[in-house]
């Protein structure tokens, strides 16, 4: 895929068309042991799923109104137990159910979470990088001289832009923030995103500085709920991200990238840059 990318050094691209979605959308169906079939609804079914965390608003008919049925059915059938590879991850789930762990049902279901969970948010992040990258260039020229970064990069880049903006909790007792009592019972929105540029904890949180200690930022979510992907994710960045640094010397912003914004998410939906060989 670089070479592809570079083959093309000089010209417009989109970074979420041309190299995170295609790398994320390759590797997560292949690591859960997907069937081949089917996997063009990936990107329908990833607006479906950000749609429907919310109310239903334009943006969830949006999702909804192009016939969503095909892709209802690859998603029911594509996680079936004898659609799955047997040495994927997918299959693990269906072994946790045979040893009596969880329930067949429960396993096919833990698949479509994987699903639905891992693709768009790791698009996100990764394509978030790279607009960083042109943002910040010479935090993109230290990256390439000290590629150990690289997990740090995919970790500022969370922070600094966080796909997963918000999560919802219902508190189970009295809560006392600052002074402010939020009474046993209340829903909460818990807004990622914001606390992760709170100057409270950061300093200048509007910089992408690979040198901060992001340690502490709320991007993975908080708590027993945290997200069980991280390492996943951040594998598939060390992949792609360390791929790039080695061969690709500079990126630069093409033009304003294209918002994608849901109640829950956020992200580029089109980011165009160019990049070449020369830093
Ligand atoms: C950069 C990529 C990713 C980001 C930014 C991200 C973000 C998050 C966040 C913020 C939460 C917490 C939601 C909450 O508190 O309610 C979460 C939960 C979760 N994530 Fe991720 N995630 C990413 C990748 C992945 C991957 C690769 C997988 C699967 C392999 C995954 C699976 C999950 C699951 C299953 C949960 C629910 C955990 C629970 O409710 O106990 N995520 N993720």
């Amino acid at each position: 895929m670089v070479d592809r990318v570079l083959g093309r050094s000089g010209n417009e691209i989109d970074a979420v068309a041309e190299i995170s979605r295609p790398f994320v959308y390759k590797v997560l169906p292949d690591l859960l042991g997907l069937p081949q079939w089917g996997r063009d609804h990936m990107a329908a079914f990833g607006h479906m799923v950000w749609a429907t965390m919310g109310p239903q608003n334009a943006l969830f008919q949006e999702a909804m109104q192009n016939n969503p049925e095909p892709v209802f059915k690859w998603v029911d059938e594509c996680c079936n137990r004898e659609n799955l590879d047997p040495e994927g991850l997918g299959m693990k789930m269906f072994e946790a159910a045979d040893r009596g762990a969880i329930s067949q049902d429960e396993a096919k279901l833990l698949v479509q979470i994987l699903l639905s969970a891992a693709a768009d948010t790791t698009v996100m992040t990764l394509s978030t990088a790279i607009r960083a990258f042109c943002q910040f260039p010479e935090q993109y020229q230290r990256l390439r001289r000290e590629p150990a970064l690289v997990r740090a990069a995919f970790e500022e880049s969370l922070r600094w832009d966080s796909p997963s903006r918000l999560a919802g909790r219902i508190t189970t007792k009295d809560v006392d923030i600052e002074g402010v009592t939020i009474p046993a019972g209340t829903r909460c929105g818990l807004l990622f995103a914001a606390a992760n540029r709170d100057p409270r904890k950061w300093t200048a949180p509007d910089e992408f500085d690979l040198g901060r200690e992001v340690r502490g930022h709320v991007g993975w979510g908080f708590g027993v709920h945290s997200c069980v992907g991280r390492l996943l994710a951040g594998l598939e960045a060390e992949a792609l991200l360390g791929a790039i640094v080695r061969r690709i010397g500079r990126f630069e912003s093409a033009g304003e990238p294209e918002p994608w914004m849901t109640t829950i998410g956020h992200g580029p939906a089109r980011l165009p840059v160019r990049v070449s060989v020369s830093a």
